[in-house]
């Protein structure tokens, strides 16, 4: 009987210990994990760490389900599907780590760009138009997210 709880204890020691040390926020600016995480959560905890305005977050939520397949987890292009854009149809999805890419485009384009698609704005066509599936004030707050990830970025290099 004794040893059985000795043993239960082990593995409840061990657990707590993985638990604690997976679930710790690295120090990069790399999110992964919120997909798996109520809205909620995410707008009461987050803002601080993120520093990140509630549209901001409200545009991240977008981001993380329609357009890190893409754009990747970080903006920075390199989402899972990036590869078979660039092999298939010789495209890459925009970086919006590199601070010039945004700040290139007009609010007017950027806006347009998500709503209808990277072939309304001259572009490639595999930026899918998202405004049948977005509402506005969604494809606005994206709009407001993806600004931020150059953001981002400068501040962890000036960091180092
Ligand atoms: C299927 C892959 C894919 C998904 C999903 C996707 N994009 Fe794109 N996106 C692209 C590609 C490819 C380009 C590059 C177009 C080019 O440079 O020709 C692009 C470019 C852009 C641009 C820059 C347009 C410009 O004028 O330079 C913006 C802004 C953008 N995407 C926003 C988004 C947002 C916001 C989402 C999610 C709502 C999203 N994208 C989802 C593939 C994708």
């Amino acid at each position: 009987m004794k040893r059985v709880q000795v043993l239960l204890r082990l593995i409840a020691t061990i657990l707590i210990a993985c638990w604690s040390g997976c679930s710790k926020p690295g120090n990069s600016i790399a999110i992964a994990g919120d997909s798996t995480r109520t809205f909620r959560e995410i707008v009461e905890h987050s803002p601080g760490r993120l520093g990140l305005s509630k549209t901001e977050l409200a545009g991240k939520i977008v981001f993380t389900k329609y357009c890190q397949v893409c754009h990747g987890a970080e903006g920075d292009g390199k989402g899972f599907n990036a590869f078979n854009l660039q092999n298939s149809f010789g495209t890459q999805p925009a970086n919006f780590t590199d601070s010039t890419t945004l700040a290139a485009l007009s609010e007017e384009t950027i806006i347009t760009a998500i709503s209808k698609g990277g072939k309304a704005v001259g572009k490639s066509q595999y930026m899918p138009p998202w405004g049948g599936t977005l509402r506005t004030e969604e494809v606005e707050n994206v709009a407001a997210y993806i600004k931020t990830l150059a953001k981002m970025l400068e501040k962890t290099e000036s960091s180092k």
